[in-house]
């Protein structure tokens, strides 16, 4: 089914081999200097790699809007692995991010049989609800519904017209075989992805989306997509600078100043390029090439510094001419927590993983059968110690329980040392986990009745 290294976003198999996905996708290392108040993912470094991140920070440093974004399968229970996500857009919302939250009951009915009414019952009880308890805030996060949002759908309508069935095919390993409901999914999650830029839910802005590696191929699509539909593009100049072009496409026709007979009308056109020029100069350049007829804008001092400025700038051009004028989205990339039972997390394995409302003692039996990284004696294990890198019980301290790097430093050390047994790891994995699920517990309590206020307009 699949093609040579491709991920395929709906399998249960999991590739752990993020280096090579690094390389594979072109992805950018984090750097975790980069960063203001790095979160514990982040220090970890669980979430390891992103695409135009810089854009994100840059707005974090400036006090710019941006938004991010994220989506949920209301199927199955919520567990841990969905809570990672969760906790990077607290981040982000701590730092000034607006939040969307896209609730995919037109992809759970199309791939997974979900009914719409029992669609909406799982998203809210099972995930809003828990998002609110892990630190959402409602006045700043709109839940909505793909099937209750027509610009969504629009969307994927629209913008499907930039892409095409080999394109999908190379992206996801489609084939004749593949079930339509599989290819409609992926282009309604580019129009979640993509709207929140529109005028009417919160215009122009950088919009992030924290995944798992596995949801990166759609990323890709999407920003493939977006890039399509840019009416300007901003290149590296040859001899140093940069350039911009005009993209002509069958619906920018006029507004690139080209007649219906396909000839360069040069009058409109060389109005157009003098817009450009003006806004460029009053980005503070005053050395500009234009070429009208060739529709290309030269900046030799401009660096590639300059560059997501200006095309911020020429998306809004975009926009007044009557484009869509969007951004690529932003993303980061999360490791995933080994499931305990060796291998992925699934809410159809429950011995995989921790529910948010599991009780403890279920957490407790799940913790004392995971897999542990402890020698087959005690003897030897004293001598040759602990292999964190196998440790379920450690992993999950790492991933969710605990928050203090130094507690966490000092039970690796202890561990790897010898001086601390595998049994010992579980205790103290089993007794964070349980504050953690019985705080969780108490702060949905308290959170039931304001699920409402998470919900969008539309979602009501
Ligand atoms: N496809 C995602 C999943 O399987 C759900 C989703 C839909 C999503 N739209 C999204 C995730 C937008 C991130 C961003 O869980």
């Amino acid at each position: 089914m699949l093609g040579g290294g491709n991920i395929d976003p709906w399998s249960s198999e999991q590739s752990t081999d993020y280096d090579r996905m690094i390389e594979q996708f072109g992805l950018t290392p984090m750097d975790l200097g980069s960063l203001p108040n790095p979160g514990m993912l982040h220090r970890r470094g669980i979430v390891f790699a992103h695409r135009d991140m810089d854009v994100i920070t840059d707005s974090i440093t400036k006090g710019d809007p941006f938004g991010v974004l994220t989506g949920l399968m209301p199927s199955g229970r919520m567990h841990l692995g969905h809570s990672m996500v969760i906790e990077q857009v607290r981040w982000f919302q701590e730092h000034g991010a607006d939040v969307t939250v896209a609730v995919a009951d037109l992809e759970a009915l199309a791939t997974r049989g979900t009914s719409l009414s029992d669609g909406r019952e799982t998203a809210l009880r099972e995930y809003v609800l828990n998002y609110a308890a892990l630190g959402l805030e409602s006045d700043k996060t709109n839940v909505y519904f793909q099937s209750s949002r027509p610009e969504v759908q629009r969307l994927a309508f629209t913008l499907g017209k930039r892409t095409n069935l080999s394109e999908l095919d190379a992206i996801y390993g489609f084939g004749g075989d593949t079930n339509l409901a599989h290819v409609q999914a992926p282009l309604v999650q580019v129009g979640d992805i993509v709207h929140p830029q529109l005028e009417d839910f919160g215009g122009l802005r950088p919009i992030v989306v924290p995944v798992g590696v596995d949801q990166d191929p759609h990323l890709r699509l999407t920003r493939d997509i977006t890039q399509k539909t840019n009416w300007f593009n901003v290149k590296k100049r040859k001899s140093g600078g940069l350039t911009v072009a005009l993209s002509v496409q069958e619906d920018n026709q006029a507004e690139m100043g080209v007649s219906h007979t396909g000839r360069i009308d040069m009058d409109s056109r060389a109005k157009l390029v003098g817009n450009i020029v003006d806004s460029i100069a009053e980005l503070g350049f005053s050395d500009i090439k234009s070429n009208p007829k060739h529709g290309t804008i030269e900046i030799p001092g401009a660096t590639l510094g300059d560059r997501s400025k200006l095309r911020v700038m020429l998306l809004q051009i975009e926009r007044n001419l009557g484009g869509l004028g969007l951004m690529p989205p932003c993303s980061t990339y999360h490791r995933f927590a080994v499931g305990m039972t060796g291998d992925k997390m699934s809410s159809s394995k429950p011995e995989s993983t921790i529910f948010m409302d599991d009780d403890i003692e279920s957490m407790e039996r799940k913790v004392k059968r995971a897999i542990s990284g402890g020698q087959s004696t005690v003897e030897e294990h004293r001598r040759l110690g602990g292999d964190v890198s196998k440790d379920v019980a450690y992993q999950y301290l790492q991933f969710f329980f605990e928050n203090d790097d130094k507690a966490l430093a000092e039970i690796k050390f202890e561990y790897e040392s010898g001086r601390m047994l595998a049994g010992e790891v579980k205790q103290i994995c089993m007794d964070r986990a349980a504050e953690w699920l019985s705080d969780l517990k108490r702060r949905r309590n308290q959170m039931e009745d304001t699920v409402a206020d998470f919900l969008a307009a539309d979602a009501i």
